[in-house]
């Protein structure tokens, strides 16, 4: 197995002809470890998953079985987007688990953000726990482990102390023990999106901003509703509409909406209308210690909050978020 340290020496992959030499490497290795058994992967969409999914297809084709787990908060079009580009497109085996009801349930009511992280990710290994128990014959367990990830375990075991839970994925319950394949952990994201495009995975796909792995969850501030979930979505997809059509999404580095659990009253159709706010969050960051907020121009968020206000359901007011990190980090909670 390959070290977890990268050598010194080790190119950094910037080219589709770097990116093709390291395909070919993986997809020997690949094959000289697991033979003809098969492998399990957890596909949430994100860049790193899809790119191990992808070249684990390119190596043993139907020996991968992709779970997409959907937890109810992913944002609008993200699972159907998944199984479109892997099932349909990729023709992979993927099973397709819709567990919103499973995670709403349990999120009903627990306003408390490391308490609602610690459900999510709890629950995202019982469903797929279900899943691998139900299949026979897998003997491993692919992981889109990236080198930051590999550094920041070396610091966890240091003793620093992190400001959130990020790391939402456990480790699998001890009746099921698979070896590891990890074919992208001594790569940075950049090269992991250099790969991705030369494995032809779709653009969209392979430079999708950051989206952590409770997901929406974080972003419908306190205790989760699924009315306020599905304004929040619908939101969400608005601003990501309009920063694709402004040319924004190139240029900054995460943006989203956050819905806090509270009403302001406004006025329509010449009624009272009580309704959330929707908050605009945009920051750019290197490594997202720290971050700066992108200075949308006016007419953008007129166009934006104009949208927003008029075709999603529940929401009266748009808030545009001016707080750099520190003092407040990326996410509200
Ligand atoms: P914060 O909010 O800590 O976010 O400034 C820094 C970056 O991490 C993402 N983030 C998470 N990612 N699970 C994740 O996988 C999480 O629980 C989580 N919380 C925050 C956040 O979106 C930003 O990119």
């Amino acid at each position: 197995m390959p070290s977890n340290i990268r050598p010194d020496d080790m190119e950094r992959i910037t080219t589709p002809e770097l990116a093709e030499a390291f395909i070919n490497e993986q997809i020997e290795e690949i094959r000289a470890q697991v033979g003809d058994k098969k492998v399990l992967l957890a596909l949430s969409g994100g860049v790193d998953s899809s790119v191990v999914a992808a070249l684990l297809i390119k190596a043993i084709g139907k020996q991968l079985i992709c779970v997409h787990v959907n937890h109810g908060l992913m944002r609008k079009n993200e699972s159907e987007n998944v199984i479109e580009v892997f099932k349909n497109q990729l023709d992979a085996n993927l099973i397709y688990v819709d567990a919103t009801d499973r995670f709403l349930d349990l999120l009903a009511g627990v306003s408390e953000p490391e308490r609602k992280r610690k459900i999510i990710g709890k629950e995202f290994i019982e469903v797929f726990a279900d899943e691998a128990r139900k299949l026979e014959g897998v003997e491993f367990l692919a992981q889109g482990t990236i080198y930051p990830d590999i550094l920041e375990s070396i610091k966890a075991a240091e003793g620093k102390k992190a400001v959130k839970s990020h790391h939402n994925v456990g480790g699998l319950p001890e009746d099921l023990s698979f070896e590891l394949v990890e074919p992208i952990k001594l790569l940075f994201k950049d090269e992991v999106r250099v790969v991705g495009e030369a494995l032809g995975l779709p653009h969209g796909m392979v430079y999708r901003q950051p989206f952590p792995g409770p997901g929406l969850g974080v972003r419908c501030l306190g205790a989760i509703t699924r009315d306020r979930l599905a304004a929040l979505r619908e939101a969400d997809a608005i601003l990501r509409e309009e920063f694709d059509n402004n040319g924004l999404c190139e240029k900054v580095w995460q943006y989203f909406v956050v819905i806090p659990d509270i009403k302001s009253v406004g006025v329509k159709d010449e009624s009272r209308y009580e309704g959330w706010p929707a908050i605009i969050r945009a920051v750019n960051t290197k490594d997202a210690m720290s971050a700066t907020i992108e200075e949308i121009p006016y007419a953008i968020l007129h166009k934006i909050t104009d949208r927003i206000t008029h075709e999603v359901e529940g929401i009266n007011r748009v808030l545009y978020d001016l707080t750099p990190k520190p003092i407040g980090t990326i996410e509200w909670e």
